[in-house]
């Protein structure tokens, strides 16, 4: 049984941090701003809030960093924000930029060893987006082919969120398969163990987003071939950096379609595709499933309609600016950048391991998480914040995360991450027993949230969506 979650420690956050400097819109401006004064305003905000990150201190989020990529992508993205991607027969570019990146991300999964059917793919608004059409697919499939109209699916315990959100969405049932502790993979025994005549697919993450490591995709493979069930591979983090860490010589096991059991993989263009927030790929062996998940609605008064996603207009400029990120890096670009991160990933985890009061979990790869047996590794965080790093935190055990990005290649970081670290020991040794500010929170829409009651969570989402309400007077 999980420990009960620790007394809340409440950080304040304002959501309306620029009041004091410009003033809020509490209503439609009378007449227009000048744009000059409007883009003013929007640099100096943007150029405040790089700076959380420039220094290479911030886990993840800012996987390129690249101010000049960038520029270069906003171009790109400027040239086609204005169309829109239902509207093929205007912008007939939107499905060569759909196509092309579909295109080259199954090559990057080898897609060219599937022979008995046609791989194919969709491009989302992200990787919840990604896994959400997939699990929509499986279930779709099911009621389509056979009488099974409530089916369900089996991720490991450690499997992103997005698997449980696209389950509620879509009705599906959700089993939660055990992972070993020690190397934080499924077991996959007691995965076959939660399969039944209703489950359409089981899920594998390479890698998963709170441990950095892989589960037995290979094993998992087998499963699902022998089970006649679909299997997805959840590369919405990991799948467009492993394939070159694999290249490199890292210990990176195959997860990608020369497994025959795998059906569906997710991989992010938004994460290590270094494309802009807002993209990603779901992959199909066999379009035949993709296909099933597609909506149309023939007898609207409005003419027939039919939207691949589930968004219905979309700006062709994050596909353009997709594709740019893609083609501008080309391999040896990815392949570079992967050289980069994994070197770093590698001096950070002997920087933590220096440490015989620190544990690295498992065997991760660029992206890791450490924790303590000894001390509160929560004190360590809420010290390392005050040099300015920014982790998110874990929990059960507790422990803090780090995804290795382009910002903590550049010269200079590791050795502060080192220095700060034998600090932040340290000071949590002396502080051995108090209360730490930080918690386990994803991302950080709440600082430093770390109680459970589902009224408090609604209400701090609430706040956040409606901070007109405390704007302040
Ligand atoms: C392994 C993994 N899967 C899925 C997701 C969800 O992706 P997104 O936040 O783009 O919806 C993430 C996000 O970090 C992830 O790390």
């Amino acid at each position: 049984m999980r420990p009960a979650p620790r007394a809340a420690t409440q950080e304040v956050v304002s959501y309306f941090p620029y009041a004091d400097r410009f003033p809020p819109n509490r209503t439609l401006p009378e007449r227009g701003r000048p744009r000059g004064e409007i883009l003013d305003e929007l640099r100096s905000i943007a150029a405040d809030e790089d700076t959380f990150w420039e220094d290479g201190h911030c886990s993840g989020t800012m996987y390129s960093g690249d101010h000049e990529h960038y520029e270069f992508l906003t171009e790109a993205f400027g040239l086609f924000a204005h169309s829109n991607a239902l509207q093929r027969d205007i912008v007939p570019s939107a499905t060569m930029f759909e196509g092309e990146v579909i295109a080259m991300t199954l090559d990057l999964m080898h897609s060219d060893q599937v022979t008995a059917t046609t791989p194919g793919g969709l491009i989302t608004s992200g990787g919840t987006g990604s896994i959400a059409h997939a699990m929509l697919s499986y279930r779709e499939q099911a009621r389509q082919t056979s009488d099974r109209y409530r089916v369900n699916v089996v991720k490991p315990e450690t499997a992103h969120p997005a698997f449980d959100k696209a389950c509620h969405l879509f009705d599906i049932e959700l089993r939660l398969a055990p992972v070993d502790p020690v190397t934080t993979q499924v077991d996959v025994d007691a995965m076959a163990a939660l399969i039944d005549e209703n489950t359409v697919a089981i899920v594998g993450s390479a890698c998963n987003y709170g441990y950095g490591t892989i589960d037995p995709i290979a094993a998992l493979s087998d499963l699902a071939l022998n089970r006649g069930i679909g299997l997805h591979v959840d590369g919405c983090l990991g799948g467009f950096i492993l394939p070159f860490g694999q290249e490199l010589g890292h210990d990176v096991p195959t997860f990608d379609f020369r497994l025959p059991g795998v059906t569906t993989i997710s991989a992010d263009t938004h994460k290590y595709g270094y494309a802009f927030k807002g993209s990603s790929v779901v992959l199909f062996r066999d379009v035949a499933l993709r296909n099933s998940q597609y909506f149309f609605l023939t007898g609207w008064s409005g003419g027939k309609y039919c939207s691949p996603t589930m968004d219905g207009s979309r700006s062709v400029g994050l596909l353009a600016a997709t594709w740019a990120a893609m083609v501008s890096n080309g391999r040896e670009g990815y392949l570079r950048y992967a050289e980069q991160i994994f070197d770093t990933a590698d001096r950070l985890k002997a920087s933590v391991r220096s440490h015989p009061e620190l544990r690295v979990i498992g065997n991760p790869t660029f992206c890791f998480s450490f924790t303590s047996d000894e001390l509160d590794i929560y004190l360590i965080n809420d010290h390392m914040r005050t040099k300015g790093w920014r982790f998110n935190g874990q929990q059960y055990p507790d422990a803090i995360h780090m995804a290795v990005t382009r910002p903590q290649t550049r010269p200079g970081v590791v050795e502060q991450f080192t220095a700060d670290l034998t600090e932040a020991v340290a000071w949590a040794r002396d502080h051995l027993g108090e209360p730490a500010q930080s918690g386990a929170v994803y991302g950080s829409i709440a600082g430093g949230m770390t109680a459970e009651a589902d009224d408090f969570i609604r209400s701090i989402m609430a706040d956040m969506m409606d901070h007109q309400l405390s704007l302040p007077q």
